[in-house]
């Protein structure tokens, strides 16, 4: 037709095929057997063992290793080191074949990648740079993989469309027939996924549905840290996160998080606390920072990064009301140092000390450390995994460690090296600290 009936305008109508006979990956498709309703206690179920690699941030937030058949998306921004991590990964599992497809960059660029990274390279590691599916699952089918990285998904296009590589349509199909693949054959399945201006991944929503587990590389690519997080996951927790610096050979995961958070720790200088947060299971010493100065304008401003700023201004209005600080001409700035995203609310106390010790000018002892949440009363309330927290501020050496009182500690450590103070109201914590 050219003119369309509905709207009346001309040679505006587009062609889009329908494949409903079989999938580019060239299976036809089978009518399966009705599924029959079984009872839970009938399906029987072995626990496949995970995958475990060397990289022990992944493991960490894939939730205990890789998981046999599963598909997992990876998300980040430009030049944030997708690649570097995947094809670190692919050159360091030992005894299994990697297929590394890349439609985004030759396999010159990928050997020269390989060697700035130096890894000595894994005997059974494919690259392949093709874009077209079909091509792609001859590949798979000849060299026979046990784990596949596709880099990236909106570079691939199933011949089964005839929309571009990229468009959403596209992006569905080929999930839809790698994730078939996985699912069939066991093989785990990397997908790196392009982020958009807005920061969500681009393509459709559909395709986070489709996957088994969504990690998103954030960072900021002026500075080197980079924080692998879970933001779904069908096999473990969402809570987890993995830290890694960029640096001239390659990604190197970060164990020790909190050595690397807290950088001013003898500087004495006022407005910094350190807070005890867990990120998932892990618990991790942050540095606050706060900055609390005169207006120059009438309205005072708030920022903070890496602190929701709602509840900055609840801890504001709490100092305000229940310690009498004036703080309402007062410009507040807070920072979580090393760009982490704190979200636990252990770390209100921290918060509210360096207010104080900003606005004060008065700089704290070095070897204190803040884990309680702040009601709107001003009283400290109780936080969980007390003593995980406790025994990582030991190891880095702290003295003091104050908590709330409604935190009993079950079974206190005699030959613990730390003074654990366990207070009722903010006002308490002041006095103890600033005297
Ligand atoms: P890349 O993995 O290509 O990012 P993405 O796939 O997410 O777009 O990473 C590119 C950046 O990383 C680039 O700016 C150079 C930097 N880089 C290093 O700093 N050290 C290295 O060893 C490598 C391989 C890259
Ligand atoms: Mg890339």
């Amino acid at each position: 037709m050219g003119k369309c009936p509905s709207c009346a305008s001309w040679n505006t109508l587009i062609e889009e095929k329908v494949v409903t006979t079989g999938s580019s990956s060239g299976k036809k498709l089978e009518t399966k057997k009705a599924s029959v309703a079984k009872r839970i206690k009938e399906i029987s179920f072995e626990d496949q063992p995970r995958l475990l690699v060397k990289d022990v941030e992944l493991n960490r937030v894939l939730g205990g290793g890789i998981v046999p058949g599963s598909l997992v998306l990876i998300g980040g921004e430009p030049g944030i080191g997708k690649s570097t991590l995947m094809l670190q990964l692919a050159l360091n599992v030992e005894n299994l074949k990697v297929l590394y497809i890349s439609g985004e960059e030759s396999e010159q660029q990928i050997k020269m990648r390989a060697d700035r990274v130096g890894l000595k390279s894994n005997e059974d590691t494919f690259v392949l740079t093709e874009t077209n599916l079909d091509h792609i699952f001859n590949s798979i089918d000849k060299i026979q993989p046990q784990l596949i990285i596709a880099d990236s998904i909106q570079t691939f296009q199933s011949t089964a469309l005839e929309s571009v590589a990229g468009s959403v349509s596209q992006v569905r199909q080929s999930t839809g027939e790698l994730m078939k693949y996985a699912k069939e054959s066991g093989v785990p399945v990397f997908l790196i996924g392009h982020i958009t201006k807005d920061g969500s991944l681009a393509g459709p929503k559909v395709l986070e549905h489709m996957v088994d587990t969504v990690l998103q590389f954030e960072g900021d690519t002026h500075t080197s840290y980079r924080i692998l997080r879970t933001t779904k996951n069908r096999f473990g927790s969402t809570s987890e996160l993995g830290i890694y610096e960029m640096q001239n050979g390659g990604m190197k995961e970060i164990l020790n998080p909190s050595e690397l958070l807290i950088s001013h720790r003898n500087d004495n200088l006022s407005g910094i606390a350190i807070g005890a947060t867990m990120e998932g299971n892990r618990p991790i010493l942050i540095e606050v920072q706060a900055l609390v100065s005169p207006a120059a304008y009438g309205t005072p401003q708030r920022t903070s990064t890496g602190f929701d700023s709602k509840r900055l201004n609840m801890l504001l209005a709490v100092l305000e009301k229940r310690g009498g600080f004036r703080l309402g001409l007062q410009d507040v700035f807070i920072n979580m140092a090393g760009g982490i995203k704190v979200e636990d609310p252990a770390i209100d106390l921290a918060v509210c000390v360096a207010i104080i010790s900003s606005l004060e000018d008065i700089p704290l002892q070095p070897d204190c450390v803040f884990s309680a949440e702040v009601g709107l009363g001003g009283e400290l309330r109780g936080i969980n995994r007390l003593e995980s927290r406790i025994s990582e501020a030991e190891k880095l050496g702290f003295k003091e460690f104050y908590i709330s009182n409604k935190n009993k500690q079950s079974n206190p450590d005699q030959n613990s090296k730390i003074d654990i103070l366990s207070l009722g109201k903010l006002r308490e914590v002041f006095s103890a600290v600033f005297g």
